[in-house]
């Protein structure tokens, strides 16, 4: 056994679903297939401190932006333990673990894909270092790692376009997520501004929502279309389909809130502004005829979505338009999945 410290820093970003994932079964497999796009500048930053040693294993002095979270700590530790099977080295480690979001904590964004995807990048860095190939990271096994922990961080060590579940063509896969690679030139330079409605917490937790789907009248309907959207959306973002994007991004973003809104108990999480965005960006599209879309989480936030070719009239029209109705904006925009840096 070697008995190296090993310290390292890992940032891993958020992710948007273009269509989501929603519903769950087994070992955190999804009911059906989704694909998202990797967020910039939404980032966790981890850093780790790997002793051997140490006679205490696990999870210990976890701190998140500075502060003891003996919460978040629980988490990360139930997690290790129940990939023992999968990463038997867990039970060798002590780990002591720093970590931080780029994004404040209010502004609603999901924390737990980037958080998760950065802890199992570090878990499998961590292998490599001892089997002394740091060269490149494995992303394949880090994504499986991640979609234990929660589903959509399989998605997020991915750059560009991530496919997580097995689809009705020739990729995918329930396992881990995969690159899409065959982007269009309009959809190589996405923006995501996230228009923040509220910050206040969700009233209904993502697992609570994915495990309604299970008695759910429209469950079948769901698969059948989601398999339907994401041949559309693969077929929009390959052949640079603004068109055709759009109108599967809004659709699935709609049937998420329309599932949890028929779902016994039911949930409503979109606020009258998030409705007064919605109307205005289908107006200033129409008028202005431009290509911007929005698709929304399990949350009120509009997320916005436009190329670089219209950068500055969007951005003139959420400061004009859109602004009146958030409490705060979020630039960020496509980016590279995770990225580890050895101290
Ligand atoms: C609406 O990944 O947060 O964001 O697997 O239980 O951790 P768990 O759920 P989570 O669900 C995300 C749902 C979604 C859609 C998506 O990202 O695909």
């Amino acid at each position: 056994m070697s008995s190296e410290l090993i310290q390292f820093k890992v940032t891993a970003p958020s992710n948007i679903a273009l269509v989501k994932y929603w519903g769950k079964f087994g070992r955190q497999y999804p009911m059906n297939p989704s694909i998202s796009m990797t967020l910039k500048n939404c980032v966790t930053e981890m850093s780790f401190k790997v002793d051997r040693n140490k006679k205490e294993k696990g999870i210990t002095n976890f701190l998140f932006e500075n502060q003891a979270s003996p919460k978040f700590e629980k988490r990360l530790n139930d997690f290790l333990k129940s990939i023992e099977d999968l990463y038997p080295l867990g039970k060798e480690l002590n780990l002591e673990i720093k970590s931080q979001n780029s994004f404040p904590h209010s502004a609603g964004i999901a924390s737990s894909a980037s958080a998760m995807a950065a802890f199992a990048a570090g878990l499998v860095h961590i292998e490599s270092s001892l089997k002394n190939n740091i060269d490149k990271i494995d992303l394949q096994r880090v994504s499986e790692l991640a979609r234990i922990a929660s589903g959509s961080a399989c998605r997020s060590m991915i750059p560009n376009y991530a496919i997580w579940g097995e689809t009705k063509m020739d990729i995918g896969s329930n396992e881990h997520g995969v690159s899409f690679e065959n982007i269009h030139e309009n959809f190589k330079s996405m923006n995501d501004s996230i228009l923040i409605v509220s910050s206040e917490e969700k009233s209904v937790s993502s697992s609570l929502g994915h495990q309604l789907m299970h008695g759910h009248a429209f469950r079948e309907a769901r698969i059948e279309q989601a398999h339907e959207n994401m041949r559309n959306m693969i077929n929009a973002i390959a052949t640079g389909d603004y068109d055709q994007f759009g109108e599967v991004l809004e659709n699935d973003a709609l049937t998420l809130h329309a599932l949890m809104m028929t779902s016994y108990p039911s949930f409503i999480l979109l606020k009258p502004n998030s409705l007064a965005i919605i109307e205005k960006i289908r107006i200033l599209r129409n008028e202005h005829k431009i290509p911007m879309y929005f698709t929304i989480d399990a949350g009120p936030n509009i997320h916005l979505l436009y190329p670089d070719s219209i950068k500055d009239k969007a951005t003139k029209f959420i400061e004009q338009d859109l602004m009146p109705f958030c409490t705060n904006v979020i630039h960020d925009r496509i980016g590279n999945g995770v990225s580890i840096i050895n101290e």
